[in-house]
């Protein structure tokens, strides 16, 4: 028998190489190799031919109707609005997230509500034992949910327990990384052992008819820790985000085979567990200071679901040579576009000037919907002058000053005059129909945001770059 080659794995993206190298060639990440011993089952390829001649499998057409799939709905209803309406039999779902984001807690309460509604749930602990699980469950009230539980890491060991009793409905797995299976000779939570482990529960989801959903760990750079490949193989990524120091929890499909991937559920993590938010707009704007400058509501999208948010603006006089730009919450490129879009189409001087963006409530926007909205904050901040507070923005601003329509300006309006705004501003194409209760200004370009939203302000100071160090925050008289 020929001797085995050493092989080595990248633990980032699971490649493979003949010898260690410092930087893996696929991913481009430092110190991500190791030796792992034995040959992967998967990637064995011995270049023999099969021992089993293929079967003959049908073709099919591509027209022709299907059922939709049945779902197991949770009962949750922003986990299953992310999921596309509840867990389809048969799939593998895989849910990332920081550690301490809440992971467990959700899909504990997830279980709780599914074996409550008479579906036989199993939840596997590979980290806590079953007491530590007992007492989360203690803390969340649902201590007497017929969930079967147990702490185990060995994938036979599991395959064995499941296939022995009646067949569940939802088996979760918390988490893949703590798993090993003997097929693979690699220690626990290497690449190898991730994707065996994966690729037997997936098997067991797709014979048994299952919902099978899988834990997985985030590294510190945020992408779901070694086993990319695992999102490839599995139905759907689900990823459980949010900032350790809010109370806020969003939920996201970033994968879904059997729904949309842009919805998000959104939670508050609270002493007794997560609570469902269904109305987050007025979560974001809870706390809102609607007397200082700087701060415009974004009239926002996530998925089809409208989300207003506060977007907050500081420009103060730099002490350094090269001004500060620093975001928290949107993109720093769309930012720094906007800027530039602000001094070379309309004369706002921001070159002498620090400038913080965030976004209220430690939520991420991705949108280039906001950028009327931040351009309306900065210049606010700059004007030092408050913007009236039962107003809402939304617009796309291009490299020429104008401001464009985005999409699903219907719902973002109504959603405004929903929470009791008064007033939007607004890209042209949009501002002719508004909802009963709403006034639009409609903004053709940013020349005209400064002309309409600041009628009366010192615009010639602003444009002059006004020595902010002159000029205490001002509040609107
Ligand atoms: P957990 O679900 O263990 O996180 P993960 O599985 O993603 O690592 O949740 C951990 C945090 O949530 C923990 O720091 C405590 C907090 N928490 C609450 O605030 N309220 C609760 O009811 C529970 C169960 C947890
Ligand atoms: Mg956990």
């Amino acid at each position: 028998m020929a001797k085995r080659a050493p092989k080595f794995v990248c633990q980032e993206c699971g490649a493979v190489t003949g010898r260690w190298a410092g930087k893996c060639d696929a991913c481009g990440a430092w110190n991500s190799i190791v030796e792992e011993v034995g040959a992967d089952p998967i990637l064995a390829g011995t270049g023999k031919q099969p021992a089993v001649k293929g079967r003959r499998v049908a073709l099919h057409s591509l027209a022709g109707t299907n059922d939709e799939p049945p779902r197991l709905e949770t009962g949750i209803a922003e986990l299953d609005r992310v999921t596309g309406g509840g867990f389809v039999p048969g799939s593998v779902l895989l849910v990332g997230g920081d550690p301490g984001i809440g992971k467990s807690t959700l899909l504990l309460q997830a279980a709780a509500q599914v074996a409550s509604d008479g579906s036989p749930v199993v939840y596997i602990s590979g980290e806590e034992a079953v007491a530590q699980v007992r007492l989360r469950a203690e803390r969340l009230s649902v201590n007497a949910a017929p969930v079967a539980l147990a702490a185990e890491t060995s994938v036979e060991d599991i395959l064995a327990t499941l296939s022995a009793g009646p067949r569940p409905s939802l088996v979760i797995i918390d988490s893949i990384q703590t798993l090993w299976t003997s097929i693979a000779e690699a220690a626990p939570g290497t690449v190898s052992q991730v994707r065996a482990s994966a690729q037997a529960l997936i098997r067991y989801a797709k014979t048994s008819g299952a919902t099978v959903v899988l834990v997985g760990h985030v590294t510190k750079e945020g992408t779901l820790a070694g086993p990319r490949v695992v999102e490839h193989m599995v139905d759907a990524v689900i990823t459980f985000e949010g900032d350790g120091s809010h109370a806020f929890r969003l939920l996201r499909a970033t994968k879904n085979r059997f729904g949309p991937t842009d919805e998000i559920g959104v939670f508050e993590m609270t002493g007794a567990g997560l609570r469902e938010v269904d109305n987050p707009s007025q979560l974001f704007l809870g706390e809102r200071d609607t007397a200082s400058p700087g701060a415009a509501v974004f009239a926002g999208m996530e998925g089809t679901r409208p989300l207003l948010v506060e977007i907050q603006a500081l420009v103060a006089p730099t002490s350094l040579g090269t001004p500060r730009r620093a975001v928290v919450g949107w993109d720093s490129n769309r930012l720094a576009m906007v800027i530039a879009v602000l001094e070379a189409r309309c004369g706002v001087r921001l070159a002498g000037s620090d400038v913080y963006l965030a976004v209220a409530g430690g939520l991420r926007i991705g949108e280039p919907a906001a950028d009327l909205a931040v351009a309306a904050a900065l210049v606010s901040s700059l004007a030092g002058l408050a913007l009236p507070s039962d107003c809402v923005y939304f617009g796309e601003v291009s490299l020429s000053g104008r401001v464009r329509s985005v999409a699903h300006a219907a719902g973002r309006l109504k959603e405004a005059v929903k929470l009791g705004f008064g007033q939007a501003v607004v890209p042209e194409a949009v501002a002719a129909d508004p909802p009963k209760g709403l006034r639009t200004v409609a903004i053709g370009g940013l020349n005209d945001l400064l002309q309409k939203a600041f009628d009366g302000a010192d615009l010639d100071r602003v444009r002059a770059g006004a020595d902010s160090s002159e000029r205490a925050p001002a509040l609107r008289p």
